[in-house]
């Protein structure tokens, strides 16, 4: 007894480092492992290595052996007359009808599954070789979730395209990478390595993702070289055993900058022969090569209009050259002019796509899919569905999601992201009056009749061993998956299901992750940007820490239109933009009223007073300060949620994941401060319940004394407490703060607020009366992953905590700091907070 209670203890602490994901195949616990009958012999029906079926024999038997402890034979080389004996079979519906199976199997679509656990034995068997292996994972699933109930059923894709577009560039840095660097390339040529490539294939498999592109869409025509071709052709196969197959994108201007062309003409005679030529070396390496994504003419990027050609030539350049090998052409609908005069009130980005696509529709050749883009904007924390998406009958088409947080928090924020995009796959577009849901009718091509359609997520993993660059994370990447296989899937059964994959059973680690994921995307959104108004972060930096005034007044067309009177992006066709009158009639009658358009959307279709009635009752300016402090308060509240985990999770993951929610309580403070402390300086209306701008139990740092520091402003503005920080003079002198108290005796957390800018690392330690209460350095550089930024500014304000602190009135609080490099130990203020106070 005492011996096993010492092995679990001892599982509970051992280090996990997140690398086997959902996939850890962990030891059930012993009251699960009673009721689990599972076959001692694994049939798979190839002998080939290289297939999915053989694959999904080895990965059968690695998962039985981890959940059950059990050690399952396989064998690759048909029944051999073990028909009657007890044993899981795996195979294509082929193989299984040769090997004599019997089953009565329902009709199958490509990459679709049988699955039937009824009786001794257990078959699963796939429309082909991927189907079989998606099958083997989902059994894999249910026993490691310690389900072994029987079943009998057949599930299909929702849509034949489910992909993964990496960003990653050929230097090995990924654009908006937070998770370390590439894995597939390294100083311009791919890496010889491909261990993680393998363990991602795994990993996409197992959530029935079918394709990827391996490179940037801003891409470098350096991959077309002939020694990277070949490694294209290592990558392939790393990831063939696995079903999934690869990709690239493409860079429009490469034959004249590659190739040594004086034109990229698409409709010139020796460009198609390049890309022709180009193609065929391709498919020598990669002979399944799924096909291109290509970015043209957007954000900089060459492409067709530069001849006077339309985006419909430049992506049948493509699609002609693909056909012979049935490859296809995803081409990004993301076009829009990022010089608009800000100027002109009718100006919108958001009406991008539609002039730029809505006329093609059906002059794209049959092998080429417009990827758009969840929202006509890019990636904001809310938006309406792209209206093209109920513009293309003739075209095919598929969504763009972003797992990569790059909008919601770079990873450094718990953000699960189901929800938001459930906000658009359940949207009914009302597509001529009709029911036409994005996931269920659109994107599963039944509304305009389409055999291609489907999905493709922007995911950054790294080399990072949690791939994302946090644990939590994670949920995103399995939850896309199983979205693009059926979009109707329960946000939080995927959560349940992810969380045990992940966690174990735990029923409180179960509950908490739930709880904490579910209301992350609300509050996030509540402590960035509200009704409509876009994330409100630094769109010309790193998009991470807010910055408002950055949406305005520039060619980006992210505007906010924010003044002292209003607020909003009036898209109403009567007097804006014109934008709501691309919807189908019934929708865009909707957006076209302010009376008519849901709050949450407001002020992207609407130009409003501050003081405009929302349908609640609150003005617009006071349902920003009441959701900021709503959604920091949330976010405030995890630290706290997690830690009563410990021990119920290994230490590694338990700690990681509470060193970053802690981060993410006091920069979603950071958030609500500065967007609250921003509007109400620009409407001059106060908080009507007093809060913006008074922090009753902060002491700022201008007000301390200060040794060895100056006071100073910040850019933005915003982001300082008070409006000032204090930094030291020099960047080598030691210096200090200090205070007198004046808060009644008590216990309280000490939190300090500061900056951490890369390039420097400077050290703090904070004194009560003479006793060190703690240190600690500016090294979030190296801790986490967001995009770095040398300013003091919202990116870089941070907070510490120190918890549970017994002052008393006239304590003093000292902190003594050492700059270093860029780093001149900035400082904001101290917040001594009661128990519940959020400040
Ligand atoms: C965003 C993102 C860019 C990216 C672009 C795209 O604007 O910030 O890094 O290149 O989208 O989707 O092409």
């Amino acid at each position: 007894m005492r011996v096993i209670w010492i092995l679990a203890s001892l599982g509970l602490v051992a280090a996990e480092d997140g690398l086997n994901g959902w996939l850890r195949y962990a030891r059930l616990p012993r009251g699960m492992l009673r009721h689990a009958k599972v076959p001692t012999h694994i049939i798979a029906l190839n002998t080939s290595q290289a297939s999915p079926v053989f694959t999904a024999g080895k990965e059968l038997q690695k998962g039985i052996q981890g959940v059950l402890g059990q050690n399952p034979e396989v064998t690759y080389e048909g029944l051999h007359g073990r028909q009657g004996e007890s044993s899981i079979l795996v195979g294509t519906i082929e193989a299984y009808a040769d090997a004599g199976g019997a089953a009565d199997i329902p009709e199958l679509e490509e990459d679709g599954f049988w699955l039937n656990t009824e009786g001794d034995s257990v078959e699963i068997v796939g429309q082909n070789e991927r189907g079989a292996l998606y099958g083997a994972f989902e059994y894999l699933s249910m026993i490691a979730q310690g389900n072994f109930s029987e079943v009998a059923y057949a599930t299909n894709p929702s849509a034949p395209i489910r992909w993964i577009n990496q960003w990653d560039n050929m230097d090995g840095t990924i654009e908006r990478g937070y998770a370390g660097l590439s894995i597939f390339f390294e100083n311009n040529v791919i890496v010889s390595n491909l261990t993680r490539v393998y363990e991602y294939a795994r990993l996409l498999s197992s959530i029935r993702v079918n394709g990827i592109i391996v490179n940037n869409v801003n891409a470098n025509p350096i991959l077309l070289s002939l020694e990277n071709m070949a490694g294209l052709g290592r990558i392939a196969d790393a990831m063939r055993p696995w079903g999934v197959r690869i990709g690239v994108s493409l860079n429009f201007a490469s034959p004249q900058t590659l190739g040594g062309l004086d034109t990229y003409d698409p409709f010139d005679k020796s460009v198609i022969a390049w890309w022709t030529d180009i193609t065929d070396k391709l498919y020598e390496h990669v002979p399944d090569m799924v096909g291109y994504l290509v970015k043209a003419n957007s954000e900089g990027q060459p492409g067709p209009l530069t001849y006077n050609r339309t985006l419909a030539d430049g992506a049948n350049l493509f699609a002609k050259a693909l056909q012979p090998y049935g490859g296809i052409v995803m081409f990004r609908a993301f076009v829009y002019d990022h010089h608009l005069s800000h100027e002109n009130w009718y100006n919108d980005r958001a009406n991008g796509q539609m002039e730029f696509f809505k006329d093609l529709d059906g002059a794209f050749e049959d092998n080429v899919v417009i990827q758009i883009k969840y929202g006509p904007i890019d990636f904001q924390v809310r938006e309406p569905p792209s209206p093209l998406f109920a513009h293309l009958p003739n075209t095919a088409s598929a969504i763009e999601l972003q797992v990569t947080q790059e909008y919601y928090g770079q990873q450094c924020h718990l953000v699960y992201i189901p929800p938001l995009w459930r906000t658009i796959l359940d949207y009914d577009l009302r597509v001529d009056g009709q029911k036409s849901v994005v996931g269920t009718d659109i994107l599963s091509g039944k509304t305009f009749n389409k055999k291609l359609s489907g999905y493709a997520a922007v995911v950054n993993v790294g080399l990072n061993t949690t791939w994302l660059g946090t644990h939590l994370a994670m949920s995103n990447l399995y939850a896309y998956g199983r979205l693009a296989w059926d979009p109707t899937n329960d946000d939080v059964r995927m959560l349940e299901d992810w969380t045990r994959l992940t966690f174990g059973f735990d029923e409180t680690v179960l509950e908490t992750i739930t709880k904490m994921s579910m209301v992350s995307w609300p509050a996030y959104e509540n402590y960035t940007g509200n009704l409509g108004i876009q994330t409100l972060t630094d769109i010309t930096g790193p998009h991470y820490g807010p910055n408002p005034a950055s949406h305005d007044g520039n060619g980006w067309g992210m505007w906010t239109r924010a003044n002292e009177h209003s607020i909003g992006m009036d898209r109403t066709v009567w007097n804006g933009t014109g934008n709501a009158g691309y919807y189908p009639p019934e929708i865009a009658a909707m957006y076209e009223k302010v009376e008519t358009t849901p709050d949450e959307l407001l002020l992207w279709f609407h130009h409003v007073p501050y003081t405009q009635r929302l349908k609640n009752g609150n003005t617009v300016i006071q349902h920003f300060y009441d959701a900021h402090y709503a959604g920091a308060e949330t976010a405030f509240g995890f630290p706290a949620q997690w830690a009563a985990l410990e021990g119920k999770i290994d230490r590694q993951r338990f700690e990681e994941t509470l060193f970053r929610l802690e981060y993410q309580a006091g920069h979603a403070i950071v958030w609500r401060d500065a967007i609250n402390q921003f509007y109400f300086n620009k409407s001059s209306i106060p908080d009507a319940r007093g809060r913006v701008g008074n922090y009753p139990w902060r002491v700022e740092a201008e007000d301390m004394e200060l040794d060895g520091y100056r006071v100073t402003a910040v850019t933005p503005f915003e982001a300082a407490s008070g409006l000032r920080i204090v930094q030291t003079v020099d960047n080598s002198t030691a210096a200090s703060v200090r205070a007198t108290l004046d808060f009644p005796a008590g216990v309280y957390d000490l939190a300090v607020a500061y900056y951490d800018l890369y390039e420097g690392q400077a050290s703090y330690e904070l004194f009560l009366n003479n006793r060190s209460l703690g240190t600690w350095v500016g090294d979030l550089e190296d801790r986490l992953g967001y995009t770095l930024t040398r300013g003091i500014d919202g990116h870089s304000a941070t907070r510490i905590t120190f918890r549970d602190v017994r002052i008393r009135k006239g304590d003093e609080v000292r902190i003594e700091t050492q700059p270093h490099g860029r780093e001149t130990a900035p400082l904001d203020y101290i917040a001594v907070l009661p128990k519940g106070v959020v400040e």
